[in-house]
C-alpha cells in the first residue's frame, strides 16, 4: 500500500480532508505520519484523534539546517511514497526537495501561478481579481512554482473579505487535495 507523510504548522483541515478520505475509501494510502514544526498545531491533535502517528519537530528558535535535517531523517524513515504540505508554512530547501523529486505536493489558495507565497486570498482582493481558485502541484526548488496537478476556481464576488473568501475557498482545496492525491495513486497503479 502506497504511504503518505503529511507536514502541516495549524489547523490541520486539509489533513483532516485527507483523513476522511481514507476512512470513506476514496483515497487508499496509509497516512504514516503527521510531522508539525509548530507543537500546539491542531493538525496534530487530528492526526491523534485519527490515530496516527505524530511528531513535533519545533522549528522555532532553531537553525533551519538542523530543522530540516530533522525533517528529512523522520520523512525518509517512513519511506513514503509521497510528501503532502498541508498548510506546512516552511519553504523547503532545495536539498530536501532534490531528495524527493515530484513527490512532494503542496496545496496553496490560489490559482498559480497567480498570487503565490504568503496571504494569497489577500493578494487576490487587493488585485480586484474576479476569480481564484485553488491549486494542487508538486514542489519544486521555488515557491509555489512547481508542476500544477489540479486547479479549482472560485468567483470573487465584490463583497468578498479575505476571511469570506477563505472559508469559500478552504471546501475547494479539501476536494483538491484528495482528488490529487487519487491521481497519483491511479498513475502509480498504472506504473
Ligand atoms: C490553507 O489555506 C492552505 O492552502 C494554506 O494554508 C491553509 C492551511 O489550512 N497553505 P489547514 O491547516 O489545512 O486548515
Amino acid at each position: 500500500m502506497s504511504r503518505i507523510v503529511v507536514l502541516v504548522s495549524g489547523r490541520g483541515s486539509n489533513l483532516q480532508a485527507l483523513i476522511d478520505a481514507k476512512n470513506a475509501g476514496a483515497i487508499t494510502s496509509d497516512i504514516a505520519l503527521v510531522i508539525s514544526n509548530k507543537e500546539n498545531a491542531y493538525a496534530i491533535e487530528r492526526a491523534r484523534l485519527a490515530g496516527i502517528s505524530t511528531q513535533v519537530i519545533v522549528s522555532k528558535n532553531q537553525d533551519n539546517n538542523s530543522f530540516f535535517a530533522q525533517v528529512l531523517a523522520a520523512v525518509q524513515q517512513q519511506n513514503p511514497n509521497w510528501i503532502v504540505l498541508a498548510g506546512f508554512m516552511k519553504i523547503l530547501p532545495k536539498d530536501f526537495v532534490q531528495v524527493f523529486p515530484n513527490r512532494i505536493i503542496n496545496i496553496h489558495p490560489s490559482l498559480l501561478p497567480q498570487f503565490p507565497g504568503l496571504n494569497a486570498q489577500q493578494q487576490a482582493l487587493t488585485a480586484q481579481a474576479t476569480e481564484t481558485g485553488c491549486t494542487v502541484h508538486f514542489v519544486d526548488e521555488g515557491c509555489d512554482t512547481g508542476p500544477i496537478i489540479l486547479q479549482k476556481r472560485l468567483p470573487i464576488f465584490p463583497s468578498d473579505t479575505v476571511d469570506s473568501l477563505a472559508s469559500r475557498l478552504l471546501p475547494l482545496e479539501h476536494a483538491c487535495l484528495v482528488e490529487a492525491v487519487q491521481l497519483l495513486e491511479a498513475r502509480l497503479l498504472k506504473g
